[in-house]
């Protein structure tokens, strides 16, 4: 179990999104009033794409876009025009519709070989220390490209390396553990009941990371909170607020 997590039920996707997106504008806020930039790290998946419409919106004007700097956790080898392309669902769903320049979103090279795109995104982020990160979380418990029984779980001298899937055509670049967990705050957004059971295996079974590759997920200092919605809390027995 994750002794220190902090798991926020809500009613609905809808609300979910709601506080992520309360989330990011306050942490923007903080990071841009005591260090003059904010460093966002996206997520890929289905699941935050109402919270980026939220911040394209209603949300747009709380947020000093020219100071922020948007990075990807994870991202398909694919070009970025691709359909899944994380930076294209991102770019759909809310960075085309803010005040940001090309120059202040930092993509994953992911249309160039696997290896050279991670080397390269590993220079870029190298001296970064992300002040919010978005997660997702898999059926199977992975989050980010961190897959069960990968080796991509032992890279502890790595900051972003290639992921090679059995299923032809699904490679994957992600970032690693020690730069996830180094961040300011981590936030995971999880919803649906299809979710349920690796939210509850996550939570309420012992540290397995090998099997659970989200339970990896630690910040060394800064906070870890889980915005779920009541179907994905279904199976939680302890832990919730
Ligand atoms: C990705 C993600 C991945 C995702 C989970 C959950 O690029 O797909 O980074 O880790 O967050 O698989 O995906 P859903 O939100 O679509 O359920």
């Amino acid at each position: 179990m994750i002794a220190d997590a902090k798991i926020r039920v809500f009613q609905s996707p809808t609300e979910v999104a709601r506080a992520a997106s309360e989330l990011i504008v306050e942490s923007a806020a903080s990071a841009i009033q005591t260090r003059r930039c904010f460093h966002f790290c996206l997520s890929g998946g289905s699941t935050p794409k109402p919270t980026y419409s939220l911040l394209a919106a209603t949300d747009r004007e709380k947020i000093r876009w020219s100071q922020v700097r948007i990075y990807f956790g994870d991202e398909r080898c694919v070009p970025p025009d691709h359909p899944d392309s994380n930076y294209k669902m991102a770019s759909d769903t809310f960075l085309t519709s803010v005040p940001i320049l090309p120059n202040q979103v930092h993509r994953i090279p992911a249309e160039l070989d696997a290896p050279t795109a991670a080397l390269q995104y590993e220079q870029a982020i190298r001296s970064v220390r992300f002040d919010l990160v978005l997660l997702g979380l898999g059926t199977d418990s992975h989050t980010a490209s961190l897959f069960p029984n990968s080796e991509a779980l032992l890279a502890c001298d790595r900051l972003c390396i290639p992921i090679h899937l059995s299923q032809p055509g699904t490679d994957r670049i992600t970032l690693t553990f020690p730069v996830f967990n180094r961040s300011r705050r981590i936030l995971f957004l999880v919803t649906g009941p299809e979710k349920a059971e690796a939210l509850r295996s996550i939570h309420d079974d012992p540290i397995d990371i090998p099997r659970r590759p989200a339970q990896g997920i630690r910040s060394i200092n800064g906070d870890v909170i889980w915005l779920v919605d009541r179907e994905a809390a279904s199976a939680l027995q302890k832990n919730t607020v």
